[in-house]
């Protein structure tokens, strides 16, 4: 039985997405692939540029101009990977508090889907991978071997965003964090072009009550199982 080559790990804003892709792809060997930084890069950048975020033409125009690239950590800092834009080292800008208010309706406009789901969609086709987001199983690789959508309930997300911040030594205040997560949440699932929902597919796992361990060691009987 040979195991899946391209995985799909989709999700809500702090399901735990990152953290088990990123310990899957080690364990697999393959390269982890998180999505959600294309479209923080983009917002990044267009706040830097002094691009306003309502401005569906200039955001797409920049979207398909940019050029970003993942690679491996360049830096022992804590990072998993290096994020570039436009040769910029962004690994931590684009975690930045008026990003995460500001990536959500980014990421609805179609143009700048369409500009970054066709490099996702060329970085899976090499397969070996383990690539997260919201829309992989559904759009980038509806054709991906595995398929999870992790969940967890919207309190139990900020409580791990909000300990996430603390441990960066940076202010955080839980009732905001929670109210952002909503509006993202509600934004991510509502939007008309590739909205969060599983594929069919998918193997959906409620790691709510999980620890880390616990999510990790589900997936992985879901990887030995599987056969493509
Ligand atoms: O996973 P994240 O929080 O870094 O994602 C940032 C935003 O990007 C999130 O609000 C939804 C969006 N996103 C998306 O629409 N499609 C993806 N494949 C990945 C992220």
């Amino acid at each position: 039985m040979s195991k899946p080559s391209r995985i799909a790990i989709d999700g809500p804003a702090a399901s735990g997405k990152s953290t088990i892709g990123g310990l899957l792809a080690e364990r697999l060997n393959y390269v982890y692939f998180d999505t959600g930084v294309m479209y923080r890069a983009v917002t990044w950048v267009a706040l830097q540029r002094g691009i306003d975020l309502a401005d569906e033409e200039a955001v797409t125009v920049l979207a398909q101009r940019i050029h970003i690239e993942v690679t491996q950590p360049t830096l022992l800092d804590g990072r998993q990977y290096t994020v570039y834009a436009d040769e910029e080292d962004v690994t931590w800008q684009i975690r930045r508090p008026e990003v995460d208010r500001g990536v959500s309706p980014v990421s609805a406009y179609p143009g700048v889907r369409a500009a970054l789901t066709v490099q996702q969609r060329r970085i899976g086709q090499a397969g070996r991978i383990v690539m997260v987001g919201r829309d992989i199983g559904t759009v980038v690789m509806p054709d991906a071997d595995l398929k999870i959508y992790l969940d967890a309930s919207v309190e139990e997300r900020a409580r791990r965003r909000y300990r996430e911040i603390v441990a960066r030594g940076e202010p955080a205040d839980y009732e905001r964090i929670l109210r952002d997560m909503r509006r993202r949440d509600k934004i991510d699932s509502e939007r008309d072009t590739a909205p969060l929902r599983p594929a069919e597919d998918a193997i959906i796992i409620d790691t709510t009550a999980m620890a880390v361990n616990e999510v990790l060691a589900e997936v992985e009987r879901w990887v030995y199982k599987c056969d493509p």
